[in-house]
């Protein structure tokens, strides 16, 4: 195994706190994702990236799922900007990010360039179709991006999650003093129902530890707020697992919804929080009927695993059956699908929404509980 060796060989910190912010700089509007993207590139979540990708490593990114140096990286990071602002700012000028007008960053703009967005989306997300919601961001986002190594200088609220954001040199600080030599990373925008403990618990067989980091940036509309969800995780892990050995915490990136890709992006970042191994399911980070069941596990034979510095380990799709009285999936039950309770997020979201429990062998009541009390105010307000 790699020793928790982060991605690219060391922890980028491009943090401090203490820069006095120079208001008469030029500067640049960062949204939602870009703000997130910001704080983990500056906390090396994100290692080794050390600011907005340039054009050399986007270029290599979207055509080979490499940086230009050679190493694995699947998705584009990148500022984008309209061509004015473009216009405006020059090469070599270090420029403010803000966001709702507070200055967050600063960058030193080493380059920018107009992207060929449609080479980007049938690269990243295999589709051009604006009805997936992260082809349809990449068309929204303003035509050119903008490059270079950033500085964090002020933290992005934490309000809504306080004690549950960690650094990865923080992470990795927890799971040595838990112990865990071996630490399993589980990514979600769901509430964790139960063929995802049974997948995670699975894996827990085999390591020492559970990293449960449910990804809290954007996401699309549909899907359960964070707020809701991070209830639901508390009241599972009281109940169904055991203290020492899973460490919670939030992972703030955006939702790109570009299945196989963002697989192994998901990845390789759970690598810089200090996990050994990752956990990859049915559809992967998928969104609709884009991408095949499995084609988040396949992606992988792509990269050696030693280069990748992360073991995936690779789940079918799993359900409770009937018969077996178990949870299960095709490798492990004999019986038919009518044996087997598959509900799909819509339905769920459905049954949530009407206040209908769903059945307790797809999810714990406790859970269930939280997430309908939790949705009733977000019905109420739409
Ligand atoms: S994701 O967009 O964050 O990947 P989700 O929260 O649904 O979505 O999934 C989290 C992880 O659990 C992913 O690795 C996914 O492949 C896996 N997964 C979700 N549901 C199942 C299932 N029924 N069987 C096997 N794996 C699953």
């Amino acid at each position: 195994m790699h020793e928790n060796v982060p991605h690219g060989g060391k922890l980028v910190n491009r943090m401090n706190l203490l820069f006095s912010i120079d208001s008469s700089l030029n500067y640049v509007e960062l949204d939602n994702l870009e703000l997130s993207d910001l704080e983990l590139i500056a906390n090396g979540g994100y290692s080794p990236l050390e600011g907005f990708m340039g054009k050399a490593d986007y270029d290599s990114v979207v055509q080979t799922m490499r940086l230009s140096n050679g190493l694995p990286w699947s998705l584009p990071i990148t500022l984008a900007v309209d061509k004015s602002k473009a216009m405006e700012i020059k090469k070599g000028e270090p420029i403010n990010l803000i966001h709702n007008g507070a200055v967050y960053g600063v960058m030193d703009v080493k380059g920018k360039f107009l992207p060929d967005k449609k080479l980007e989306a049938e690269m990243v997300y295999k589709t051009t179709d604006i009805s997936h919601p992260g082809v349809k961001k990449l068309f929204e986002r303003p035509e050119m991006y903008i490059a270079g190594p950033i500085t964090l200088i002020k933290r992005p609220e934490k309000s809504k999650f306080k004690t549950y954001y960690l650094d990865p040199i923080q992470t990795r600080e927890k799971f040595k003093e838990l112990g865990w030599k071996t630490v399993v990373g589980f990514q979600t925008r769901n509430p964790v129902h139960r063929a995802h403990e049974y997948i995670q618990k699975t894996a827990l067989e085999i390591v020492d530890g559970l990293f449960l980091n449910p990804l809290v940036g954007e996401t699309k509309s549909d899907d359960i707020p964070g707020e809701i969800r991070m209830k639901s995780y508390q009241v599972l892990l009281e109940n169904y697992y055991p203290r020492d050995r899973v460490f919670l915490s939030v992972f703030p990136a955006a939702m790109r919804y570009s299945g196989p890709r963002e697989a192994v992006f998901h990845a390789i970042v759970r690598r810089n929080f200090g996990c050994t191994h990752f956990i990859v399911g049915r559809d992967h980070a998928g969104v609709g009927n884009y991408y095949g069941t499995y084609d988040s596990q396949k992606i992988f034979s792509q990269f050696k695993e030693e280069e990748l510095g992360i073991k995936p380990l690779f789940f079918e799709h799993s359900f409770y059956c009937k018969k077996c009285a178990n949870m299960a999936s095709e490798k492990t039950c004999p019986h038919d699908r009518q044996d087997h309770i598959i509900l799909s997020g819509t339905a769920v979201r459905g049954m949530l929404k009407n206040g209908e429990h769903p059945p307790k062998e797809f999810s714990r009541p406790e859970v269930v509980e939280v997430l309908i009390e939790g949705m009733k105010e977000v019905y109420t307000k739409t």
